[in-house]
């Protein structure tokens, strides 16, 4: 191989890994990014991808049996943060500028398992998603924003969402939520790992 080649293939490599950042992944070109999470120029959220390859979190279930047949939120949620915010809330115990928190639902299916009766996960039935910005929410309670990819009675997700106004979300985790409007109640996960640093990842006795 000449040399002309050879700068010529370092360079095709070097895109090659541009194009394969977890920023540019996603379908609609970002224009502003605040570390994860990438928003359009008119400030939506790019629907986040690979996210099953972070670092899950929980699954809180308040299921339709326990809830007089009619809960407000009757599926699972698969509870997924970010890895870079991961690594920081380890040092810290804090969620950094940048966070993304993702909430997969799942419908509850089967009630029967081989172990005995209760509730299994079914099928994927939405996605929503908050951020932590100052930049892009410098006026919400500690710079969150909430965001829904869900597109009601079907499987479909929307590929980019606009900031939930704040009586639809905000106002019930600004007041439950146990730290920085995140529901860190219920993620042992997080309250494990909370400032352990490399303890955080599993038990170490
Ligand atoms: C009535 C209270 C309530 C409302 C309203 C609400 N949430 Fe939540 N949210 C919760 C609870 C409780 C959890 C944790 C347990 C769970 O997932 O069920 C949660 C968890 C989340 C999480 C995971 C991170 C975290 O903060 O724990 C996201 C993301 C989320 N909600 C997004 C939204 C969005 C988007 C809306 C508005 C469309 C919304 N929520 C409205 C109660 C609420």
């Amino acid at each position: 191989m000449n040399t002309t080649n050879t700068i010529y293939s370092g360079s095709a490599a070097l895109l090659l890994c541009l194009s394969m950042s977890p920023f540019a992944s996603a379908e609609n070109v970002p224009q502003a990014s605040s570390g994860y999470a990438n928003f359009t120029s008119a400030g939506e959220l790019v629907r986040p991808l690979g996210y099953r390859e972070w670092i899950f979190i929980g699954t809180p279930l308040t299921p339709n049996d326990m809830n007089n047949g009619k809960a407000s939120f009757p599926e699972f949620h698969n509870v997924y943060i970010d890895p870079a915010s991961w690594a920081d809330w380890k040092k810290t115990g804090g969620f950094p500028d940048g966070t993304l928190i993702v909430k997969e639902l799942v419908s509850v299916g089967s009630k029967q398992a081989a172990s005995g009766n209760g509730y299994f996960q079914g099928e994927y039935i939405g996605l929503e998603a908050s951020v932590k910005s100052k930049q892009h929410f410098p006026d919400t309670p500690g710079h969150w924003g909430f965001f829904r990819f869900t597109v009601e009675i079907s499987q479909a997700l929307r590929k980019i969402a606009a900031a939930q106004p704040g009586e639809n979300c905000m106002g019930c985790h600004q007041s439950k939520a146990a730290q920085d409007q995140v529901f860190t109640q219920h993620y042992p996960v997080l309250r494990a790992a909370a400032g352990k640093g490399s303890a955080g990842a599993g038990r170490l006795d």
